[in-house]
This record gives C-alpha cells, structure tokens and sequence, in this order.
C-alpha cells in the first residue's frame, strides 16, 4: 500500500517532463549523473538554466554578431558537424575559406597579384592578432638573425587603450608591450610618441582601427607617414599590423577613401573579427598579409586542393566550419552594396543614440563624432559633483529592463574617468535606440530622485574601484607609462 501520499511512479515512457523525478533534483554541478535521462528532460534543464539571461541583442556590451537572417543560421547549423580542419574530407569549404580570405583581402586594397591572397581564419580576432604578430615577430628574428644581431628582447607598441588580447600576446611570446598612454588631448594612439617608444628590437607598432574602449579609429595614415621617415633615417624596417578587429568591415563599406589598408607602405598584416561587423555568428577572425613574403614559412602549411592554393595556418587545429559557410553566405546574399545599407544603418541609428545622449543634462559624449557604430560618454563634470549616483547605478538600472550597457574607467592616465559604452550592431533598429532612450531616460530620472549617495558614488568619491557588473570586452587597462 502506498503510504506516502506524493509517492509517485514518475519515470515512465508517459511521464512529462514536468512531472519527472529530475524536476525535483538539483542539476549536476560535479559528478556526471549515474543514469541517462530522456533527450527531453535533458534539453529543459539546459535550457531553463540559461532562461533568466539577457536576450543576446539587448545586450549592447558586446560587439559581437547577435543577428543573422533565418538562411544563414540554418546554412550554419546544418554544417555544425564538420570540423574545418578535414580539409581532404572537406575540400570545397577550404576553397570556400580562400575565396573568403580573397574578397576581404581586395576589400583592404591588397597588393597582392597572386590568384589566391595570403591570410588565415582564426577562432576570433585573438587567434588572427596573435597570428599577425607572430609573423612580425618572425620576420624580425630572422632579419636579425641573418644580421648576426642578438633577438632575445623584442618589443612592439601599441596605445594604452589596447584589447586584452595583446596583453596575452605580449605574455604567452614574451614579448614586451610598450604602450603610449591615451589622454583627453591624444584620444587615439600617438603616431610621434608611438615612434620615440621603437628601436631596433621593436617587431611592429600595432594601431586599432575601431578601439574597444572608445569606439575611436586610431591614425594609421599618419603613424605610416612617421614610420616611413624613422625607418628611412634609422634602416630598421618596423611594420605595422593593424587590429581591425571592429573597423575592418565599417571602413570598406562607409569610408572607402580612408587610408587605413594595405594601401600604405608599412602596412604588412590586418586582422579582423568575421564575427563582428563581418556579421557572422561567433566565432570567426580574418588575418591577411600584404602578400606571402610577410607570412613566415614555418607558419605555414601548404596544399593544393580542387586546383586552390590553400594555405593552412592556426593556433588551433580543430575548429567549426559553419561560420566559413555564414561569412561566404553573407558575402554572397549582401554584395558590397548590401553590407554598405547594413553598416549605414547601423551607423545612423548609433548617431542617433550618440546624439540624444548628447543632449541629456547629466552626460557628455567623450568625442563629438563617431567614426564606428559603438561610443562613449560620461558624466557632466558640475553634474557628477552634486550627482548621488554614477554610472555603475545606471548600468544596474538599465539591467533590471534587459539592456547590458557597461560602465567601466578608461585605461591608465585617464583611469579616474567612468564611461558608458554602447555598441550598435545589426539587429539594432531606430525603435530599439528610441526603447532604450526611454529606459535611459527613466533611469535617471529615478536616480535624481536619490537622498542619499549610492555605495558606488561613495566608493569613487573615495577613490575606491568599482567594478562592473557587465563585461566590458577591453582590457586591464593597467599598462601605460
Ligand atoms: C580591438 C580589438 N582587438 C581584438 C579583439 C578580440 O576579438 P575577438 O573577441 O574576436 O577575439 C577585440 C574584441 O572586442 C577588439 O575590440
């Protein structure tokens, strides 16, 4: 007789998922269960425990590609069992991976002549900056070794404002990172101050087009300029790779006549994030050097499949194809024109936002204009003075509506600054911005209602780091002489 009256036989073929023993068990946190349970049950709890996240496209800290049209995700999912590397298996998506290599290669005015250009796919721009400083490193050592010269020290330089990834680089090669502080006189990298950090042992400088802090282009037109003439008087033959991480794929749409490519003489290798504005799901990142010459031998790897040169080159060896599948699709299905409406779109709905900001009491916008969809602001001197709240509350206000927007203090000798960062991406309509506005709006209106100051007000009034609740994509931001 069953004596306990919420005894149950819940593990039948009938029972719903709801009505299942697991419903009633904490999921797994060290061990892997003893039993299976059903595909069904297995789905909801994966499922339901990421249910009280943000929906990916309020979330306005990360640059990264949280829309693609219904085609391209299912082209992307029906690929998600093919490992890249297979290539032998695989031979039409590594031709497929070259004529993507290709277009974006003649998208940054490649000099290149030869049928299929030098690059490589990365996981991210990480992996695609790492290889582009590796081959700067290479190229350097093997210059100084031919010159019998010691290579034991190699630096390159780069503005304070960096992504964390070049702080990986610097520790994972042993390479020194010398960085020229951004102040509110010099926004962007310093092209003179970059070049009085250079000497024999630096392997590159490496400007930003698109810096993650700021949402600013860094001048590589002039840094070349000033690199042609330390080079010319000293016979040091320093490159530059740029971090085009974001810019990559705004500045060919919006800004063709900007000089930022290989258009420049000591431009030797470009990165970028396939998985940005390249609109394609994470992860994918795009390295291209201004030809084979600057890609180290020992780099690469490579062979002939279906008559197309593939060249084979990675940190990784296994990796998913579908984002070659995603990138190519979009390549295909918006033409030149069709990212051009994409990226201005996004670009006027980011002016927008950047100049309803603008307007409201409490901020400032940190540059007038904006060169890339994404940008920051901070508070009204006077304002903050008398404020009992900073932008850390209204970050956690504006998550209480499902918008991720990050505060964060720049990096080093403007570390005292607190900014508010916003990056647009497609997905982002005008309707959106105006919600958000709203939000912002609101927001603020309740935090002027305050008597007292906010913990983080008394914090940085104490000189104490807050730390933010939303990620911010940067840096340490520590480095900076
Ligand atoms: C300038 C810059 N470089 C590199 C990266 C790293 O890119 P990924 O996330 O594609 O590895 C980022 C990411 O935000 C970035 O903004």
């Amino acid at each position: 007789m069953n004596l306990n009256p919420f005894e149950t036989n819940n593990d039948t073929v009938t029972t719903s998922v709801f009505g299942s023993r697991e419903m009633l068990e904490p999921a797994p946190v060290d061990k892997i269960p003893k039993h299976p349970t059903t595909a069904e049950i297995a789905y909801r709890i994966v499922k339901d425990e990421t249910y009280a996240q943000t929906q990916p496209r309020l979330n306005l800290a990360t640059f990264v590609t949280t829309y693609m049209d219904s085609y391209a995700t299912k082209l992307m999912n029906e690929a998600i069992a093919i490992n890249y590397i297979d290539e032998t298996e695989y031979p039409r998506i590594a031709v497929m991976c070259a004529k993507c290599i290709n277009i974006i290669a003649n998208l940054w005015n490649t000099p290149e002549e030869n049928k299929w250009k030098t690059g490589a796919l990365g996981i991210g721009s990480s992996e695609a900056c790492m290889l582009g400083g590796v081959a700067a490193w290479m190229r350097w050592k093997k210059r100084r070794e031919e010159a019998g010269k010691p290579t034991t020290n190699p630096n390159f330089v780069i503005s304070s404002a960096y992504q964390v990834v070049w702080e990986k680089f610097s520790q994972l090669w042993q390479i020194e990172m010398r960085t020229i502080p951004i102040t509110t006189e010099n926004p962007t990298l310093d092209p003179k101050a970059a070049i009085e950090r250079c000497d024999e042992n630096t392997i590159c400088i490496v400007p930003i087009m698109g810096v993650t802090w700021t949402g600013l282009n860094d001048d590589v037109e002039e840094l070349d300029k000033e690199l042609e003439k330390y080079n010319k008087t000293t016979g040091y033959d320093i490159p530059i790779h740029v971090d085009a991480a974001s810019g990559g794929f705004i500045m060919p749409f919006l800004y063709p006549d900007h000089k930022w490519d290989f258009r420049l003489k000591w431009v030797q290798s470009i990165s970028t994030s396939g998985h940005k504005y390249g609109l394609v799901y994470p992860g994918l990142g795009w390295v291209i050097w201004r030809d084979k010459n600057y890609l180290p031998e020992t780099m690469s790897f490579s062979v002939n499949y279906l008559g197309a040169e593939v060249t084979q080159v990675g940190l990784n060896f296994s990796r998913p194809a579908a984002q070659i599948l995603g990138q190519y699709y979009q390549f295909v299905r918006l033409g030149f024109e069709g990212y051009k409406e994409i990226q201005s779109n996004t670009m006027k709905v980011a002016e927008y936002i950047h100049e309803q900001i603008g307007k409201m009491k409490p901020f400032v916008n940190y540059s007038k204009k904006i060169c890339n969809p994404l940008f920051i602001w901070y508070m009204e001197p006077e304002y903050e003075k008398k404020a009992k709240w900073t932008l850390y509350d209204l970050q956690d206000k504006l998550r209480q509506s499902g918008w991720m927007v990050p505060a964060y203090t720049l990096p080093s000798k403007l570390e005292k600054r607190i900014v508010m960062r916003v990056v647009v991406r497609q997905g982002f309509s005008r309707d959106m911005a105006d919600q958000l506005l709203t939000d912002i709006a609101n927001a603020v209106a309740e935090l002027q209602k305050l008597q007292y100051p906010t913990t983080t007000k008394i914090a940085t009034d104490n000189s104490v780091k807050v730390h933010g609740s939303v990620y911010t994509h940067t840096g340490t931001g520590k480095h900076g002489k």
